[in-house]
């Protein structure tokens, strides 16, 4: 078997504190409601900062809670300075970033600044006349000589992405709903305005940033511009607004910043994050959109192997054993349950939810948990369209009966893949709403909250139990250090139904391998083993033969 060269690696980087962090990602309106009003809320992420504990967390991403409409739940924002009343208010914040530290968690929020709401002051000064000195804040054009739009650009969540003032006669641009118009980079007050803001969160004493969509922030009107197709991200250009968000508002600290960056492509990826990048770390899609069709359509999925998903996985690390950093994740506020993507819908259960585990949060980089994938929850069922509070499911569901779908196959399509299915209330125990309330929640609770919730995490069998296992792996355990540092090694590369990495280091190789299917399946390991670290089932002493979902990580023989 061929060995990397691993000492060069070694010698030069920088480590940074967020390189042994485990982060857990909150959806503040679906985590803990505390007021009984059916919305979770600060009060509640307060209240539940000793589970958070107790999984072993060392950072929490707060999806937003900053003032909002709510178009987007809160993507869209209004006052990046306060805090939406549902959620609570800044007193609330300053307790929760107290409360987290206390505890010796870091909190980390998100950064949306590719668009605010059409409820930002900043909006309402632009569009009320075409000279106000914050027009050029906003990207405002005019009609085409048709008097159509200024181009055929789709906004991410359909339907063009211009919409018509009639006050000026021009159009502004959003890339998402037309309730979040972009923010013009180009003009440098507004980029000034944004790390002010910025620098005013960091003095609060939160840690860092998801970076939401920044990849957008640049647009190119050339004439390239004017093709067909959803809005590009990633464009030429882009990189000078990142140097200098990164150097005004990021490198003068040491935070946590992680981008959510489309389009960077895997030659880009090393200049990107680590040391000398804009971002500690960024999300790749690859792995999570294998399902994705063309355009982004959620009613026309795309097959997918193994192959593929390995693939994405390894082509990344393998550039982080060089350079740079990963952010590992398999679940998200955007995407579907892990356990019904990736896992046939009779093999969903506790072992398959420890081997997705297993397989993702042992790799390099920083595992990122999102709420309630440490329980092993599911996507859930769609009664009809109304059941679908997220606006980018109703649009998708909309786009698929223009294009013939009934009724009921539309909402089986999109609900294997909307953002709903994340976006259901934590699951806390088996009483009503699932413990997440006593007032019907804003989104529905996934039926199966009897079977999967939170008061079952102390069974030692439990994929709580199992997360909580993973983390001692990786920050206290003799292991920590390999499974932190230690080089990344693809094996199996070419078997169609089991996944296979070694991490090494000058001291200890670790094996990860997993079954990803559900049958048994014979592999032929290249190596020998010295100790079995951790299962989530019973693999057999010659480790030739894996039962459905079976995995393990091994100590091997150097
Ligand atoms: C990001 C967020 C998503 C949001 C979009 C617009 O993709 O993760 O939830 O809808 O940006 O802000
Ligand atoms: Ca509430």
């Amino acid at each position: 078997m061929a060995q990397q060269p691993i000492a060069e690696a070694f010698t030069t980087t920088k480590r940074s504190w967020w390189e042994k962090s485990i982060v857990y990602q909150i959806y503040p309106k679906s985590f803990y409601d505390s007021n009984q009003d059916g919305i979770g809320d600060l009060q509640g992420v307060i209240q539940k900062l000793d589970y958070l504990q107790e999984i072993g967390i060392d950072v929490i991403w707060l999806s937003p809670v900053y003032t909002s409409p709510m178009d987007d739940n809160g993507y869209d924002i209004s006052d990046y300075q306060g805090i939406a009343e549902e959620f609570g208010t800044m007193e609330d914040m300053e307790q929760l970033i107290a409360e987290a530290d206390r505890r010796g968690m870091k909190l980390i929020m998100d950064l949306v600044v590719n668009h605010t709401s059409d409820e930002h002051p900043w909006f309402a000064e632009s569009r009320t006349n075409k000279l106000h000195p914050q027009r050029d804040w906003y990207i405002w054009k005019d009609r085409n000589e048709n008097g159509g739009p200024p181009n055929q650009w789709q906004s991410v969540f359909g339907g063009s992405c211009w919409e018509y003032e009639p006050v000026t006669d021009q159009y502004y641009m959003h890339t998402f709903s037309k309730k979040q118009p972009d923010l013009n980079w180009e003009n440098p007050q507004l980029r000034q305005a944004v790390y002010d803001m910025i620098h005013w969160w960091i003095e609060k004493g939160i840690a860092g940033f998801r970076v939401d969509a920044i990849t957008f922030i640049k647009k190119v009107f050339d004439a390239a511009g004017h093709e067909v197709g959803v809005v590009k991200a990633n464009q030429k250009g882009v990189q000078t607004f990142l140097t200098e968000l990164s150097n005004q508002s990021f490198r003068p600290y040491d935070l946590l910043t992680v981008a959510e960056a489309p389009g960077v492509t895997l030659e880009q990826l090393s200049s990107y994050v680590g040391e000398d990048g804009y971002f500690s770390m960024l999300f790749e899609f690859d792995h999570v959109d294998l399902d994705l069709g063309k355009d982004g359509l959620w009613f026309k999925p795309k097959k997918w192997e193994l192959s593929d998903f390995k693939k994405a996985i390894s082509n990344s690390q393998k550039i982080f054993n060089r350079q740079g950093w990963g952010a590992l994740y398999l679940e998200n506020h955007d995407q579907p349950r892990s356990l019904s993507k990736f896992i046939e819908p009779d093999g969903i259960g506790p072992v398959s939810a420890k081997m997705l585990a297993t397989v993702y949060f042992l790799l390099k980089g920083t595992p990122f948990i999102y709420q309630g994938q440490e329980l092993g929850m599911t996507n859930t069922a769609f009664a009809s369209v109304e059941s679908f509070n997220d606006l980018a499911s109703i649009d998708q569901y909309h786009s698929a009966l223009k294009e013939g779908f009934s009724e009921a196959d539309a909402l089986t399509a999109v609900g294997n893949r909307s953002r709903d299915n994340a976006r259901t209330p934590m699951q806390w125990n088996d009483t009503e709403n699932a413990g997440f309330s006593k007032e019907k929640p804003w989104l529905a609770v996934n039926d199966n909250y009897s079977v999967v919730n939170a008061e079952h995490r102390n069974d030692p069998e439990s994929v709580f139990s199992y997360y909580q296992q993973l983390i001692h792996l990786r920050k206290n355990s003799d292991y920590a250090d390999v499974l932190t540092y230690g080089q990344y090694e693809e094996v199996l590369e070419n078997h169609p139904d089991a996944i296979a990495y070694i991490r090494r280091d000058e001291t200890k190789s670790i094996a990860v391998i997993a079954n990803f299917k559900n049958k048994n399946v014979k592999i032929d390991l290249p190596f020998g083993v010295k100790n079995v670290i951790l299962t989530n089932d019973s693999v057999t002493e010659k480790f030739d033969a894996l039962k459905p979902y079976e995995c393990a990580v091994l100590e091997l023989l150097n």
